[in-house]
């Protein structure tokens, strides 16, 4: 790995620990009667402790620090004084730190008190496909291998993966090149290289794939209104591998 290399991974690492590390925090408070408002706040001000700043606040307009995506929202929901957490909720907690100028992007879906068992075979079915698509990282590897992998796994469980939004290349820029699918035919696509950095970020419906946003503009929601989990971390690709930038310091059991 060459020095330019080196420096890109470690300062995503710092980026993408920040940003974990918010996770870490919002999964200590999250339980029936706090405000997805709550969620924001404790992602805010720990990305603030540390000397980073919020990638999503203020980006094409969004107004918080972090995305709160609750049972049938897919991703970008945007955390309210007004939306309270109820026993049997599923939430999605987005957070993306920026730290010297590099950028960490995670996500976890939280169960919030007693789910139903379908819930939680969407969660769980979510995370291993995220896990199972990180294993298989290396130089030279398509990308629609790692979209053919998630697909499979999720749709032997009977879901279904979610086609209007993607992975992305991520670095100095929130969002760059390539888009990283989360379906698709394997040795198809371009093939990733040393020295790369995305994110892998399923998500994953109960129901039909298909999604529409709401007249927020941001919001966005199953058409069906059946359940959608998601995780998501940064990596980088090795030679013989992969790094994980957005590990939890402190939590090993994410499920
Ligand atoms: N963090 C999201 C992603 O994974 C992007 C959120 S953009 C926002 O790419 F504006 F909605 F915050
Ligand atoms: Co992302
Ligand atoms: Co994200």
């Amino acid at each position: 790995m060459n020095d330019e290399i080196k420096e890109s991974f470690e300062k995503t690492k710092i980026a993408g620990s920040i940003a974990a590390g918010a996770l870490d925090e919002v999964s200590k408070i999250i339980k029936p009667g706090i405000s997805t408002n709550k969620i924001d706040k404790i992602c805010y001000e720990f990305i603030n402790d540390n000397q980073a700043y919020s990638a999503p606040l203020y980006y094409r307009g969004f107004p918080k620090s972090c995305c709160t995506s609750t049972n049938h929202i897919v991703c970008h929901g945007i955390p309210s004084e007004k939306k309270i957490l109820r026993d049997g909720d599923i939430v999605n907690v987005d957070v993306t730190a920026v730290k010297d100028g590099w950028h960490g992007d995670t996500s976890r879906t939280f169960k919030v008190g007693e789910v139903s068992i379908r819930a939680q075979k969407l969660v769980d079915t979510t995370y291993e496909a995220m896990m199972k698509a990180i294993k298989i990282v290396k130089d030279g590897v398509h990308l629609g291998d790692i979209g053919n992998l998630i697909q499979n796994h999720v749709e032997a469980q009977g879901f279904s993966v979610v086609q209007d939004f993607c992975g992305h290349g991520i670095g100095q820029a929130f969002h760059k090149e390539p888009n990283v699918l989360h379906y698709g035919e394997k040795g198809t696509g371009e093939k990733i290289k040393t020295g790369m950095i995305f994110t892998i970020e399923p998500m994953i419906n109960a129901g039909n794939y298909e999604t529409r946003v709401l007249n927020d503009g941001w919001t966005a929601v199953t058409k069906d209104k059946n359940l959608s989990a998601q995780f998501e971390h940064t990596i980088g690709v090795t030679k013989d591998g992969y790094e994980i930038f957005t590990k939890s310091k402190n939590i090993e059991k994410i499920l």
